[in-house]
Parts: C-alpha cells; sequence; structure tokens
C-alpha cells in the first residue's frame, strides 16, 4: 500500500515537471516542449542598432529584424550580450548559433565564418567637435582618430594612418570611442552612420557634427554563422528573403535593401 502511493506521489511529481518544462520552453508561442531555440549573441552597444533598454532587455533595429526573420523562419530565438571582440570566438565556439551586430560582411571575415544574405546598408562617418576643422577623411591623417577595435572603421583608418599609427585609439566599444572623442583624447571618432547619427541626435548638448565622405564604400549587414553551418544560413536566408518580399525588412529598416 505504502509503494502504490510512493508511486502515485512519484508520477504526479513526474507530470508537473513535464508541465513545467513545457511552460518554460514554448515562451507564448506555438512550439512544442524541447523545440530548438536558437542563441543569438550581440555585443549589446550599439544604439540603435542593438542596446540594452532600462529594463536590462537586448532591444535595437537589429533584434527587430532578427525577431521578424525567425518569425518569417519559424524558429525561435534569444539573445545574449557578448561585447564585440568575444562574439567572433563565440560563434567559433559555439557558444551562439549566430550573431547580429551589424556586422560588415567582408572577405576577410568570410574566410573564418559564414554570412547570410545582407539585411541592412550602411556606410563610414565622421564625428567631430562642431568647430572642428576637418573636412573629410584625407584631414583625418594627421590626426588622433577613435574607432571601435576589430571593426570596419578601425580599418578603414588604418589604412589611411598606417596599420601601426599611435594615433589610432581603438577601444573595446563604440560609447568608449566616441569618448575618447568628447573628452579630447582623439579629434575624431569613426563609426557606421546610424549610431554616430544616433549618438549625435540624442546628445544635442554636445556640439558635434557629422562628415560623410565619398570614399567610404556601402557595408552591408549579415548575420554571422559558424563557417560550414550552411543548413543555418538556409534556414535565415529563407527568413531574410520572405521579410524583403513581404516589405517587413524595409519597414524596419527605414529604406529598401536589395
Ligand atoms: N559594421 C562594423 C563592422 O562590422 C561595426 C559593427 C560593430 N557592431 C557592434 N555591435 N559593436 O565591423
Amino acid at each position: 500500500m505504502k509503494r502504490g502511493v510512493r508511486y502515485i506521489a512519484l508520477g504526479m511529481l513526474l507530470a508537473f515537471s513535464m508541465f513545467l518544462t513545457a511552460c518554460g520552453t514554448s515562451g507564448g508561442g506555438s512550439a512544442d516542449a524541447g523545440e530548438k531555440v536558437y542563441v543569438v549573441g550581440t555585443d549589446a552597444t550599439y544604439a540603435p542598432m542593438e542596446y540594452m533598454d532600462d529594463k536590462g532587455n537586448i532591444v535595437g533595429i537589429d533584434i527587430e529584424i532578427v525577431n521578424a526573420i525567425a518569425e518569417a523562419a519559424g524558429i525561435k530565438v534569444e539573445y545574449k550580450n557578448y561585447g564585440w571582440e568575444p562574439l567572433f570566438s563565440a560563434v567559433k565556439n559555439e557558444e551562439v548559433d549566430f550573431a547580429v551586430s551589424s556586422i560588415t560582411i567582408t572577405d576577410d571575415r568570410k574566410k573564418e565564418y559564414d554570412f547570410t544574405d545582407p539585411y541592412f546598408i550602411a556606410n563610414q562617418l565622421i564625428l567631430v567637435p562642431e568647430d572642428s576643422p576637418v573636412e573629410s577623411f584625407k584631414d583625418l591623417k594627421d590626426k588622433k582618430v577613435a574607432v571601435q577595435i576589430s571593426t570596419t572603421g578601425h580599418k578603414v583608418v588604418e589604412k589611411l594612418l598606417g596599420k601601426t599609427s599611435a594615433n589610432i585609439l581603438a577601444p573595446e566599444s563604440m560609447p568608449l570611442a566616441i569618448q575618447e572623442m568628447i573628452i579630447g583624447n582623439a579629434d575624431a571618432a569613426v563609426g557606421d552612420n546610424f549610431v554616430l547619427l544616433d549618438y549625435q541626435k540624442n546628445n544635442p548638448n554636445v556640439k558635434l557634427k557629422t562628415i560623410n565622405d565619398d570614399s567610404f564604400e556601402k557595408e552591408y549587414y549579415g548575420l554571422m554563422v559558424k563557417k560550414g553551418n550552411e543548413e543555418l544560413v538556409e534556414i535565415l536566408n529563407e527568413g531574410i528573403k520572405k521579410i524583403k518580399e513581404s516589405g517587413k525588412l524595409e519597414e524596419l529598416a527605414g529604406f529598401k535593401v536589395e
């Protein structure tokens, strides 16, 4: 008799824990218990693209775009903040399934990672104090320039100033690079246009101006996947294709992405 009670209790416990597991993974959607949730790594210091809101949630245009891609592709995603450089090893080590971080698709990166089709278009931009004499990119030749380390902006500035130039300041995040310019350690900051424009807009008390330069090439953002994970690239590309066709991507990006 005692044993029977124990079995019933055990059964109830089992049923209850299965119920809990189901709740935990469904996330309010139509997902089955145990459905894969893709872990998406990011550097959430990059407003308006990916950043933390007041409650510590990872939000931004990139996040909305990936949410739309995931919905169109029929997969579930969750986000993890890694910082910029650690993000690349996280993709390599399979700590994350893929990365979204305004990552420009470059030939160098394509040697080590796979990318989806482009979902966003950007370019470099120069941010300087309003009274700066700088008028073009060439004017930065003998100036101190702040960039976020290992970004396309860093590469562009290295080309002008020289790879080993002591005039390049390259902290780990874009806000830190902008800060170097604000406090006067650097004459200019160079980085992705939307991020610098957003900073300027949100800090009207800091007198700044932005400078575009014809030498800055169009940059295409892609989602970055571990090299060889063709299956995931295909799933994500399918989602990207769908939101391009439906007009959803244009709505979220604010312009048409071909
Ligand atoms: N688009 C530039 C690059 O790919 C900068 C991206 C930086 N993104 C970030 N979340 N910090 O190098």
